[in-house]
């Protein structure tokens, strides 16, 4: 039985839901401590030429994918070949692992929305608070709670048109608010170090690990490789001009990973004294850099301290919604449940996941795997493993099953498709190649840290 599918209204709407979805923790918290900690300049220059070829390809594939099957990823590949089902099942995994640590991190800002709503901000400053929130054993869980607590209750109740108005209004103010920190942050005594830094590419730090990391980090931004695109496409109308709205969503996800970057990298030169060891702080490095920002500036930076952590609690939030849709609807079409039993099946697991990623900050740090706490094991799995695993898949898929010219039949529907002779040659030779070899380099790197 063919169900007629809801649609996007138009190509602003899809774009904006898209970019919703991509915009999210991973811009504002993970972009700016990977910035600083792989390279700066040089971390920056691969993610943009990273976005525009391997990002610009997948996506447009992927987006083509669901437009064609007018399904969302394990009934499209499927529907495509059926000896490649199996692709829809790995890409349904990668929000599972991403879920409950995104929640755990969800937890922290609610936290900081909280102390400088309560008029503690103050208190961030030092350099120690962060430290003793996350390493505390309840705290942390119980603001993982209300986390994860209220996204499940926007899943449950469905609300996302609520959502989708509330994010459209936040959605500029958080632009605009984060062009006035990273102004502000900039022209800090000290942080032109930092801004250098983070604009002028050093080759001399580059590594194999900038170029994987780079690259799980547009996965991870982009929200590929792991079906959501494909979702969404079958959404978009036909005749909705699909290369441009990848572009338009490439802009506004790399904009604010790159303001965001602006207002932390610079500022950890300001405020830590020339001690660039700082810049390795790594998942932290926004909890404990930005209070710094704004304490510096007052009352005034306080204020906007509170209104800066609401907004990301809401880019965080709709993308923590979005994921937990999609594993929800996986349960529910898998197993035929009823939408309340697997939104509590999956909020109940989601949080017993979570425990580990929470509590590998404090009393279990001494747990390691490959030498990483929990949550940046999950992180690492999941982003520097099983995605370019499913995107190196996804492009053998494309490039030699279905063949380039079955994804540039349906942009061609819409759009000129300038960049057809690009789209062509990265997803069948060099998206393979550079992924393997990417993949072959951090596994070996993995094996040297094990440290368990
Ligand atoms: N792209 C989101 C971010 O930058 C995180 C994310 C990854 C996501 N995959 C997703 C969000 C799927 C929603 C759906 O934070």
């Amino acid at each position: 039985m063919e169900q007629k599918r809801s649609s996007f209204s138009g190509k602003i709407g899809f774009v904006l839901a898209a970019a919703g979805s991509a915009v999210g923790l991973g811009n504002i918290w993970r972009f700016p401590y990977l910035a600083a900690k792989y390279g700066g300049g040089i971390f920056l220059l691969v993610y943009i030429i990273l976005t525009v070829t391997f990002g610009f390809a997948l996506m447009v594939a992927e987006i083509a994918i669901g437009r064609k099957t007018g399904l969302s990823a394990i009934g499209a590949y499927k529907k495509l070949d059926k000896r490649f089902s199996f692709l829809g099942y790995l890409t349904a995994l990668v929000p599972m692992i991403i879920l409950p640590y995104y929640c755990v991190i969800g937890g922290w800002v609610t936290k900081y929305l909280a102390v400088y709503v309560t008029g503690q901000g103050m208190q961030a400053v030092q350099d120690t608070f962060f430290q003793n929130f996350i390493s505390q054993p309840v705290e942390p869980i119980v603001w993982l709670c209300i986390y994860i607590g209220v996204t499940a209750l926007i899943v449950f109740f469905g609300v996302e048109s609520g959502v989708e108005k509330a994010s459209k209004f936040m959605m500029p103010v958080l632009v605009i608010l984060s062009i006035c920190v990273a102004v502000y942050s900039v022209t800090r005594p000290g942080a032109w170090e930092g801004v250098k830094y983070y604009l002028i590419p050093d080759f001399s730090r580059f590594s194999p690990m900038t170029v994987l990391v780079a690259m799980g980090q547009m996965f991870y931004s982009l929200s590929l490789a792991m079906g959501i695109m494909v979702t969404y496409g079958s959404y978009m109308k036909k005749d909705c001009d699909l290369e441009q709205s990848v572009t338009q969503i490439e802009l506004f996800d790399t904009g604010i990973a790159f303001v965001a970057g602006l207002m932390v990298v610079p500022a950890v030169f300001a405020f830590s004294g020339g001690d660039q060891s700082a810049l390795n702080a790594g998942a932290g490095l926004m909890f404990v850099t930005l209070p710094k920002v704004f304490a510096d500036a007052g009352t005034l930076g306080l204020i906007a301290g509170g209104v800066f952590f609401l907004m990301v609690l809401f880019a965080a939030l709709t993308s923590s919604v979005s994921l937990m849709e999609t594993v929800v609807s996986i349960f529910c079409d898998k197993f035929h449940w009823s939408r309340k039993k697997t939104c509590l099946l999956v909020l109940i697991g989601c949080l017993l996941i979570a425990l580990p990623s929470s509590l590998g900050h404090g009393i279990w740090s001494n747990i390691q795997i490959l030498g990483k706490n929990f949550l940046d094991f999950f992180d690492f799995i999941s982003n520097s493993v099983l995605m370019p695993i499913v995107a190196l898949i996804t492009c053998i898929f494309v490039g030699f099953v279905i063949k380039p010219q079955a994804i540039e039949e349906e942009v061609l529907l819409s759009s000129k498709f300038r960049r057809r002779g690009l789209f062509r040659v990265v997803i069948k030779y060099i998206a393979p190649i550079c992924i393997v070899l990417i993949l072959i380099s951090s596994v070996l790197d993995a094996m040297h840290i094990i440290t368990i």
